[in-house]
């Protein structure tokens, strides 16, 4: 038998809140808050950062969006700033361009809840060191005539969890770091924010 859909009877289903945690420019967190600006199942919640000066602060702050500054002390080797990320209500924990390495104790607060952007084909070029233009040197010092971008999962290894996507893109003669970053910049702010809305949707695994 059908039944007549009862809007009173469908369950309100709660904004899924994102904590974007992010070091230096911000110019990713910047795009995932303009993306998610309007979203009605995802709310980017909270920026959290490592640094007093660092650009994404004014980003986040020019959006209404509220900052959690975190001290290397308590981050690493104290709680890992769990109670605020509790008290915020945060469901998700998006990684764009934070750089330090994320304790034990937030990989396990978050499974399979957290999501880094990687400027290099994992698994090459990435791990302890690999890091904004180091990342982009070593692809030039190479020779390589591709790089792009990883999506993936966090676990305790640096860059290492599953991946949920990859996109290319060429290395051309003469590149410097900078071009390619820039190339590559391009690549991360087109497809970070719809990445993480299909991964926080449930929807994983899409691929250029
Ligand atoms: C990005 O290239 C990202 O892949 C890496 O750090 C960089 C952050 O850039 N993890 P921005 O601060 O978002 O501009």
């Amino acid at each position: 038998m059908n039944h007549p859909i009862n809007a009173k009877e469908q369950p309100e289903k709660r904004q899924l809140r994102l904590a974007l945690f992010a070091s230096g420019n911000g110019s990713n967190a910047a795009k995932l808050i303009e993306h998610f600006a309007d979203h009605p199942r995802i709310n980017c919640a909270l920026v959290v950062c490592n640094k007093p000066q660092a650009g994404v602060i004014q980003r986040a702050e020019a959006a209404g969006v509220p900052v959690l500054l975190i001290s290397r002390e308590r981050f690493l080797q104290g709680d890992a700033y769990l109670p605020e990320l509790r008290a915020a209500g945060i469901d998700w924990i998006i990684l764009a361009g934070f750089l330090w390495k994320v304790p034990q104790a937030l990989v396990t607060a978050f499974p399979g809840r957290m999501l880094n952007i990687h400027p290099a084909l994992l698994p090459n070029y990435g791990g302890k060191g690999m890091y904004g233009r180091h990342v982009h040197e070593a692809v030039i010092a190479a020779g390589e005539t591709e790089s792009g971008i990883t999506i993936h999962f966090v676990d305790e290894h640096y860059d290492h969890g599953d991946v949920v996507f990859q996109a290319r893109c060429v290395v051309l003669p003469g590149d410097t770091p900078e071009t390619l970053a820039a190339r590559i910049h391009g690549l991360e702010h087109l497809h970070y924010p719809p990445v993480v809305e299909a991964a926080v949707l449930g929807h994983t695994n899409a691929n250029a």
